[in-house]
């Protein structure tokens, strides 16, 4: 049988980085069916009595997720934080601008803190700064942060919320480079903005870490100039600068599609050149971080999305159906980030449930996981330790869009700890499997506990709450002899190969 060859060495002292578990972060932004009709559905008979969809919950405990952001995405920038706390009758539907629809703010900000901790999960809290600014956005560090004694403080006890929510990680505002954003500004008038609001809120709380907006997407014509320009004026007072991006298979070109998360790792590149050049011009000793706060694949619903009623409350919006190609893309993205975990401290699978998601829900019936939602899980439940840096050789390819594809990604993270070795990998030939050999010298007594495989024969194929067309296997071929790892991961495959020492599982 005929395959592609690859080969990789895993050395314990090539580390790249402690992964922050940061890392797995998703996204819940007041979109479509994300909040309302996705973690929350008060008539449906698996809710909580706060009206909190229990089957969701335990879907989104399986990926394991420590971080999500609320509550946009655009509709921050048009958001009034005070719509969302207090007795829940008095609360104003309000015209969300961003998405044409009603946000009616049943659900705000402590009731979602209340769902967070549901899901043992922190939440990234994003402030206003398309039509607010400083004083919206310090006062909402004091509702959530601060102890007590103070006007917000005990408004939140008021609320029924007397112990802080501590919220440490806050974005600056979303994708304000971007022409569609409400409030939209240029990167010098947002970077002074975002600098004079970072100071105010850490006034408040000294403790919270800050994200300032980079680019929406690589491909904005302000590109590299906005990250300088921001990080220019607010380099001082914040921790991370931020990247987004989706991907879509619009040409039907699957095999430049899957090439797609090459354009990532330049992303990731430039923009830690980018804050690097600012810390250079700076002389400073401080190093600013990634926060890649959206990133998945969103193309599918683009045009149903046309069709939307304007102003309805929580219409079906963005509601990609994915494929297996889409799952083996997200587990390149995911490995991709994992090689750069020593910068990227943040990232956030954007969305969580129904917008662009990994978990879809019908009303009032089941909960159900997408084809993305296996790479997700498989990183983020054993990818948490070191990051490490393997050597890898491959075959590579050419595609439409990207010279020397290679046809193995591939990266590998060790839990000390644990003593567990696991190595994530996409076999991107889309016509014959791929034998891997892969030396893992210094890891004696390490052996196969597990090999799983994602595979199927059809790249469109596509899961629904009835059928998991697109689910993993463990009957992958992985085994170790005398330190080498030898597999033929199956044509076009996500694999996760999870080694223990001996005696050890
Ligand atoms: O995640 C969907 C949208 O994509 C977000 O609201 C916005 O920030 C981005 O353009």
């Amino acid at each position: 049988m005929e395959t592609k060859k690859a080969k990789m060495i895993i050395e314990k002292d090539f580390a790249i980085a402690e992964i922050d578990p940061r890392l797995y972060g998703s996204f819940v932004e007041h979109l479509g069916r994300c909040v309302y009709g996705g973690i929350y559905e008060p008539t449906h008979s698996l809710s909580s009595q706060q009206g909190f969809r229990l089957d969701v919950i335990e879907l989104v405990k399986e990926l394991q997720v420590p971080l999500v952001r609320y509550p946009g995405g655009n509709f921050v920038s048009g958001y009034n934080w005070e719509d969302g706390v207090g007795p829940v009758e008095d609360r104003p539907k309000r015209l969300d601008l961003a998405w044409r629809t009603t946000e009616p703010n049943y659900i705000g900000t402590n009731e979602f803190m209340d769902w967070a901790k549901l899901v043992n999960a922190e939440v990234n809290m994003a402030v206003n700064l398309g039509t607010r600014g400083i004083d919206a956005a310090r006062n909402l560090v004091e509702y959530c942060n601060h102890p007590g004694g103070s006007y917000y403080s005990d408004l939140r006890a008021a609320h029924g919320y007397k112990e802080a929510h501590k919220i440490k990680t806050w974005c600056l505002g979303n994708e304000m480079d971007g022409p569609w954003q409400i409030g939209h500004k240029t990167a010098a008038e947002y970077g002074r903005l975002a600098a004079e609001t970072a100071k105010a809120m850490k006034w408040v709380d000294p403790t919270i870490e800050l994200v300032a907006c980079g680019s929406s997407h690589r491909s904005m014509p302000t590109f590299g100039e906005w990250e300088a320009t921001v990080l220019d004026h607010t380099y001082d007072h914040v921790e991370f600068i931020s990247l987004h991006t989706y991907y879509g298979n619009r040409d039907n070109d699957t095999a430049n599609y899957l090439a797609r998360s090459l354009d990532m790792d330049d992303f990731i590149k430039s923009v830690t050149a980018t804050a690097d050049y600012v810390k250079a011009k700076k002389r400073s000793k401080k190093t600013i971080n990634l926060s890649f706060d959206e990133w998945n694949v969103w193309y599918h619903s683009n045009e149903s999305d046309k069709q939307i009623e304007p102003w309805s409350v929580a219409p079906p919006q963005l509601e990609d159906l994915y494929n297996f190609e889409d799952a083996l893309l997200v587990g390149s993205m995911l490995i991709t980030m994992l090689k750069h975990a020593d910068r990227v401290k943040i990232a956030c699978l954007a969305q969580l449930v129904n917008v662009i998601a990994p978990i879809m829900t019908e009303e009032n019936g089941a909960a159900w996981k997408q084809t993305i939602f296996y790479p997700f899980m498989h990183v983020s439940v054993f990818g948490r330790g070191l990051a490490l840096n393997p050597i890898i050789s491959s075959q590579k390819y050419d595609s439409k869009d990207f010279t020397d594809v290679p046809y193995l990604e591939s990266t590998a993270v060790f839990n000390e700890e644990k003593e567990e070795l696991t190595i994530f990998a996409v076999n991107r030939s889309l016509e014959m499997g791929l034998s891997f050999e892969c030396d893992i010298r210094n890891f004696e007594g390490y052996e196969v506990v597990e090999h799983i495989v994602l595979e199927n024969n059809n790249v469109k194929s596509t899961n629904s709450s009835t059928k998991q067309n697109v689910r993993p296997h463990t009957n992958g071929n992985a085994s170790v002899s005398e330190g080498t790892i030898t597999a033929v991961m199956p044509t076009c495959s996500w694999n996760v190969i999870r080694l223990c020492r001996k005696n050890n599982h």
